[in-house]
């Protein structure tokens, strides 16, 4: 989004910018941009096959990890109408929208789960239940870390439900903020990809986080070669355009950017828990780089506030009350957004 001196803290944009290396890759693209981008789009692929230790003919480009999900939800709803079997995605709540919002728009229910009231986790048995009451296709989408609550899902649980489910249940794991857990036990669903148990798992990631190329929309999945093939047949062709595939490159070979980035993340994530524990307001320990947290009072009110302070904050995220998603943004900008904080504490509103 264009700003006006506005501080962003609102979208999970990561306010670091683009790295050096990924402007000079797009401004070098641009003599060869009237070129379909085969080579740059071959080339990503490989990339991004080897740093997830699987082939080629496992990964699908996206336009953003956006167009994955839809595609993941659009091949699904063909193969069950092509057999003549219902289907049906089943999503925690509250959760990133998007699998919601593709499955609503061609008819396809979505049954929303609550996240379990004491810790914010996804309530696994209730999913499963849900898809073994449905006799068809369900997609489970699930978001680890999850949006908005930037928690993780227990990586045994997770792994031994993946593992056991029956052939007519499909996951697709949203993994937008990976990069940025610290938990030792997170593990990746790719890696359970590698392990060939799993012709019924799709892994999302995106370039618009760590990565700083939101605008660039640059996403993949990564399945099985069969898995695969289904969903490049309903994916957008050269979906990846040049100047995406050349930053989400330079971006990859950017060692130092992308230590830098997680860096900035650690520092404003520590500044805001700092703070938040000050005000004993409470948090869930984020493991994205935005933070899930408490304010007293009424949080619409709290949100405008800080916008005539210069300040987009997220919203609340309905069925949970009383909290708000932050982004981290750059520790400049969350040293202004603690200021503003600590000021609304003094004046009684937060
Ligand atoms: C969990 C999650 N998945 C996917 C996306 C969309 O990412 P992309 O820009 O790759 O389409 C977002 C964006 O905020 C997100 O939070």
């Amino acid at each position: 989004m264009l700003t006006n001196n506005l501080i962003e803290l609102n979208s999970n944009e990561n306010s670091l910018g683009m790295s050096d290396a990924a402007k000079q890759a797009v401004i070098n693209s641009l003599d060869i941009g009237f070129r379909y981008p085969d080579d740059q789009r071959a080339a990503l692929i490989t990339k991004v096959a080897e740093i997830n230790g699987v082939t080629e003919s496992q990964i699908s480009l996206g336009s953003g990890s956006s167009e994955n999900i839809r595609t993941v939800v659009q091949m699904l709803q063909n193969q069950a109408l092509v057999a003549g079997k219902k289907f049906q995605v089943i999503v925690p709540h509250p959760t990133f929208a998007y699998a919601e919002l593709y499955a609503t728009s061609i008819d396809v229910p979505v049954v929303k789960v609550p996240l379990t009231t004491e810790n914010y986790a996804f309530d696994l048995q209730s999913m499963q239940k849900v898809a073994d009451d449905f006799d068809g296709i369900s997609l489970f989408y699930l978001c680890n870390p999850n949006n908005p609550t930037s928690t993780i899902t227990d990586t045994v649980k997770l792994k031994e439900w993946v593992g056991h489910a029956p052939s007519n249940h499909y996951f697709l794991l949203d993994e937008a903020y990976s990069e940025y857990v610290t938990d030792p036990s997170f593990e990746s669903g790719v890696a359970w990809i590698r392990e060939e148990y799993s012709e019924n798992i799709v892994v999302v990631r995106t370039f618009s986080k760590l990565c700083a190329l939101a605008g660039m929309r640059v996403g993949y999945a990564v399945a099985s070669p069969q898995m695969i093939a289904r969903l490049e047949a309903f994916i957008s062709i050269d979906n990846t355009n040049l100047a995406g595939a050349v930053a989400a490159l330079a971006t990859l070979d950017d060692e130092d950017f992308l230590a830098l980035s997680l860096r900035t993340a650690n520092q404003s994530g520590q500044l805001v828990e700092q703070t938040l524990d000050e005000l004993g307001l409470r948090y869930l320990p984020s493991q994205a780089s935005f933070i899930f947290h408490e304010i007293k009072g009424d949080v619409q009110t709290y949100i405008d506030r800080m916008r005539e302070h210069g300040i987009a904050v997220g919203r609340e995220f309905a069925p949970i009350t009383g909290f708000n998603r932050l982004t981290l943004g750059r520790p400049d900008e969350m040293a202004v957004f603690v200021e503003v904080l600590k000021s609304f504490r003094e004046k009684g509103w937060v």
